[in-house]
């Protein structure tokens, strides 16, 4: 039998670049010989307009009874003001997320020599290759510790690790760095939170299982400030929940666009593959999307999930060539640039594989 995947396309661009990952796996099926099987649901907005509810039964039985699941990205200002347990992000994703029990999130951040002068930061700064990955622990932390807790007067959410949780996420990390260049940045906030505190004891443990890996602490408003002043400094980025999206999405910045950001969330069994980003309403609709980070997400599902590193590969040089010829969506464009459009792009990029 075939191996399947749930394909979940989700709101604003989402369906937009889904469509795209779609074309480019197309292509590499035909390239390398093999097939897999698709099945869509819905997610987020789209699955509330739908049927009310951002998870539906039949999407949870979908995503379960998949290899693995390729989601675009959910959420949008229509959705913004129902009860939480009902939004795209905490009713749709996180509880995807938790579902499958995803409690590792890995973002890598490359910077291509191509797409310097996109980035925000100067040729001094990037004077070598940034090649980072963020390993951003997913199940837990504040965005699901309990007790929550929101009225009109009063509102609070718990941060909480346990030291298995811990022990987890940063095994992962240090498994990583041994295969990368060998650093480990733990960041926390240990001068003032108490989980942070557990945080870095436990790391620092976990390390002595790793004495070819070096291992660094640092607090996450100086981190937040290292990654632009010296993003070189970084390997892997090991950090909470919380703290690993948001410095993930700054990564992204300094690659040149959040639409260049892949991800690949893990855990159990059935992997999910997302975009960093999200569904990006100021653009949606308007063929205006980068549709790289989702191919990039799709490039991990099939390596990881499926083994088909030829076909990874094949799509991560086709990616590498669209960049290298010059061609930009408006998100990384420079002043002057042709602007193609986010169909343009997808084709482009099938066209190299
Ligand atoms: P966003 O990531 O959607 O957009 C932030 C900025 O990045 C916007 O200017 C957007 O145009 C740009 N951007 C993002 N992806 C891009 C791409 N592929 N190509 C070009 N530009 C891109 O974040 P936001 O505006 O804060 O949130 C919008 C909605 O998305 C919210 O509902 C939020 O909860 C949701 N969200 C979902 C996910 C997800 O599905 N994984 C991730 C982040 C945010
Ligand atoms: C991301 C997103 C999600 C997160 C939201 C939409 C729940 O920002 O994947 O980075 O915070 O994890
Ligand atoms: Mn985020």
């Amino acid at each position: 039998m075939a191996d399947k995947i749930a394909v979940l396309p989700g709101d604003g661009i989402g369906p937009e670049v889904m469509d795209e990952a779609l074309k480019v796996l197309h292509k590499t099926e035909e390239k390398f010989s093999f097939k897999l099987e698709i099945e869509k649901g819905l997610i987020g907005g789209a699955a509330i307009d739908a049927t009310g509810h951002p998870l539906p039964e039949e999407t949870q039985k979908l995503a379960l009874g998949s290899d693995a699941v390729l989601l675009g990205s959910i959420g949008g200002p229509k959705w913004d003001n129902l009860a939480p347990e009902l939004t795209p992000e905490l009713g749709g994703l996180l509880a995807l997320r938790k579902l499958l029990s995803l409690y590792i999130n890995l973002r890598p951040a490359v910077v291509y020599e191509e797409l310097k002068e996109s980035s925000p930061l100067s040729p001094k700064v990037l004077s070598g290759k940034v090649d980072l990955l963020t390993v951003r622990e997913l199940a837990h932390g504040i965005y699901f510790g309990q007790p929550k807790k929101l009225t009109d007067e009063e509102a609070f959410d718990t941060m909480i690790y346990t030291r298995e949780q811990v022990e987890q996420i940063a095994h992962v990390a240090f498994r990583q760095a041994k295969m990368r260049r060998g650093k480990v940045t733990s960041v926390d906030k240990a001068n003032v939170l108490s989980s942070s505190k557990l945080w870095r004891k436990v790391v620092i443990e976990v390390a002595k299982d790793y004495p070819e890996v070096t291992l660094e602490h640092m607090y996450v408003d100086n981190a937040a400030m290292q990654l632009m002043l010296n993003p070189l400094q970084f390997d892997v980025i090991l950090t909470s929940n919380l703290f690993g999206d948001i410095l993930s999405d700054e990564s992204a910045a300094i690659c040149g666009s959040l639409g260049m950001l892949p991800s690949a969330s893990l855990g159990a069994e059935i992997s999910l593959y997302e975009p960093a980003g999200g569904s990006a309403p100021d653009i949606a609709g308007q063929g205006k999307a980068n549709p790289i980070a989702q191919i990039l997400s799709l490039a991990m599902m099939l390596e990881t999930s499926f083994e088909k590193v030829e076909a990874a590969t094949a799509i991560r040089k086709a990616v590498d060539k669209v960049i290298a010829d010059g061609h930009r969506t408006g998100d990384i464009a420079k002043a002057g640039d042709e602007i193609i459009s986010t169909s343009s792009m997808g084709d482009l990029i099938c066209s190299f594989i």
